[in-house]
């Protein structure tokens, strides 16, 4: 079969990868891919949000399946374009895309069917979200704005206010654009994060390994929030009874509140839960792999992605393999200075051969690299993700953090601390 990937990060390059480990795949294009998925696949300069660019590629390359990776293009709705075509893909429709795009369609979905998350509601008028804030008064509380905000449209606010300043922010100034028109409000709950991603089919849902992101730019969880600084599997806080609880409490009757609501979820579905002491509560849906999630996940994969991806389009995951490996996975992702505010680019890598350790002892995963005079440099953010496997996790992530030792870049920026948490949890 000859593929193509939407997207260009880190997560779509683990996609790539796995993908072409699978005996039914005989070529793979990647659009716009990046510096180093072009030794993977071939790069083609379409945007991931330029829709009726993706369809006329798909179209003239003849390609026979699509994975549509990243949020904004399953929103905006490629996978629909694509079925019109004729062009079978792995992801959801823009209708059961909304479980990410819209969280007040996330949050009225669970509130009507039971799911349990965090207390809420919801204003389209900053005066009236602030009343509310005012007669519950219990701080921190946390505002959300609706649509799609690149991750950052989650405010937590300890007083009145920096409530009132968020929701000014949000509602009036429109910081994240008109996805903070409406916004929610929302309780703060604790507790250890889990994210679990899971293969759908509209009908059936497969989990896979658990795991742990970093959120914040800086060791011991300070500084601002990021896309993800590194990312650990499995999350040993996600034990074999948290997980039957959340099968029968969150992962089933998700799947049964979107069928019912006439758009099944097909594709991946990320839950990200927190793990309170009144049991696990989902804090977001994503639509789609998480990132740098995906960079621990799919290297514990055992079973073909290709043959796992097409049942959740046909509607045969039931009869499907999907089976891990028992090890641990460690990525540590290597970022510009000044990420996520202000950062150069333009600066270049050392310690690669072809965008790999010539060693082999860890996987690089390209997020922001390009090809500039057949020399790679850093052209985004998050550059680069290394991802270690091992029997443990205190054995990955030494694999990990000695192989990223062997790269540098100008201000390069790593987190000395992914995993130690998730390590402790273990001891
Ligand atoms: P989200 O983009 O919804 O994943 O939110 C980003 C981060 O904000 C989460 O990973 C949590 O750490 C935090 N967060 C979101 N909602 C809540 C909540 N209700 N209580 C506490 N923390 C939250
Ligand atoms: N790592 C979180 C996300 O992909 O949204």
């Amino acid at each position: 079969m000859k593929l193509l990937v939407v997207g260009g990060g880190g997560r779509e390059h683990a996609i790539v990868k796995k993908l072409k480990e699978s005996e039914l795949c005989s070529e793979i294009l990647c659009a716009p891919g990046n510096g180093g998925i072009a030794a993977d696949a071939r790069c083609v300069p379409v945007a991931a949000t330029d829709i009726e660019g993706q369809v006329a590629l798909a179209k003239q390359e003849k390609v026979d399946y699509v994975v549509v990776a990243p949020d904004d293009p399953l929103a905006l709705g490629l996978v629909d374009r694509l079925a019109e075509a004729g062009i079978p893909a792995f992801g959801p429709n823009a209708a059961a895309a909304r479980i990410e795009a819209s969280k007040v369609f996330s949050k009225n979905l669970m509130k009507k069917y039971g799911i349990p998350t965090a207390e809420y509601e919801v204003f389209d008028e900053p005066a009236k979200a602030l009343d509310y804030i005012r007669a519950k008064g219990k701080y921190p509380v946390v505002i959300k704005a609706d649509g799609l905000a690149l991750g950052k449209g989650v405010l937590i606010c300890e007083s009145e206010q920096a409530a009132k300043e968020a929701l000014r922010q949000m509602m009036e100034e429109k910081v994240f654009g008109t996805s903070g028109s409406r916004v929610v409000v929302e309780e703060f709950l604790t507790g250890p994060e889990v994210s679990v991603l899971a293969f759908a089919d509209g009908n059936t849902l497969k989990p896979m390994v658990s795991s742990m992101d970093h959120k914040r730019a800086l060791d011991g969880d300070k500084g601002l929030n990021t896309g993800g600084m590194g990312t650990v599997a499995p999350n040993p806080y996600y034990t074999e009874q948290v997980a039957a609880v959340c099968q029968k409490t969150i992962f089933q009757p998700t799947m049964a509140a979107m069928a019912a609501e006439g758009c099944p979820f097909k594709g991946c579905l990320y839950f990200g839960l927190m793990l309170t002491p009144a049991g696990p509560r989902v804090i977001e849906y994503n639509c789609r792999f998480g990132d740098p999630e995906t960079q621990v996940v799919l290297p514990l994969l055992q079973s073909d992605l290709l043959k796992i991806m097409l049942a959740c389009t046909n509607g045969t995951l039931a009869e499907t393999p999907v089976e891990f490996s028992a090890h641990s996975a460690a990525c540590v992702i290597l970022a510009s200075g000044g990420y996520p505010e202000h950062y150069e680019k333009g600066k270049e890598i050392s310690g690669l051969e072809n965008g790999q350790l010539p060693g082999g002892e860890a996987v690089v995963y390209h997020a922001g690299t390009a090809l500039k005079e057949g020399r790679l440099v850093t052209a985004g953010g998050r550059v680069l993700g290394v991802t270690a496997t091992a029997p443990d996790l205190a054995a990955a992530l030494k694999k990990a953090y000695a192989a990223a030792d062997n790269i540098s870049f100008e201000a390069l920026h790593r987190r000395g601390d992914i995993g130690r948490r998730a390590l402790e949890a273990v001891r």
